[in-house]
């Protein structure tokens, strides 16, 4: 499903994700026998948590399946005792809609700006850190 996000979701991503999907927790989103969504996150520290990947298909972005799939994990996640969730994406300083997008749906979720880390990424952009207080 991944794969039909490549927009997002580079080759070395998509290996980075397999590698994650077979440690960590998450949720699919599922329509018939078809998944359409997922979410998966790992804790980091006592009361806090990152949440790793997420994505939806493109033809069912925007109708709430990633809104909910983010409540299930906060759920999970305030049930194992975690205050805090993060996570990180492209700065803005980096010009890509995409990702615009991408940050204004954490920042429509209760997302606040956290901390930018200039040259973080292997390619040179800059990462922005947000966070959530979720308990
Ligand atoms: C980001 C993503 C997971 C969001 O899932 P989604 O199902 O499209 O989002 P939803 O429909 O649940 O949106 C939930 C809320 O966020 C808001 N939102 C979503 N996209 C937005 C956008 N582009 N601009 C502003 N707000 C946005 C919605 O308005 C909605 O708020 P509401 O409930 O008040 O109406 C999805 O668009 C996606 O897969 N994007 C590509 C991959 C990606 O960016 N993954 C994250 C990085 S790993």
């Amino acid at each position: 499903m991944a794969r039909a996000l490549p927009q997002w979701f580079t080759q070395a991503g998509l290996e980075e994700m397999a590698h994650d999907f077979s440690l960590q927790e998450g949720f699919v989103a599922t329509v018939g026998e078809g998944i359409v969504g997922f979410i998966t996150y790992e804790s980091l520290a006592p009361g806090l948590a990152e949440l790793s990947w997420m994505g939806v298909r493109p033809e069912y972005q925007g109708r709430g399946v990633g809104k909910r799939l983010l409540q299930l994990a906060e759920e999970r996640l305030i049930a194992q005792g975690i205050r805090v969730l993060e996570v990180s994406t492209v700065a803005d300083s980096v010009a890509y809609e995409p990702y615009a997008r991408t940050r204004a749906f954490y920042r429509a979720n209760g997302f606040r700006d956290y901390r930018v880390d200039r040259g973080y990424f292997p390619n040179g952009d800059d990462r922005l850190l947000l966070r959530k207080q979720v308990g």
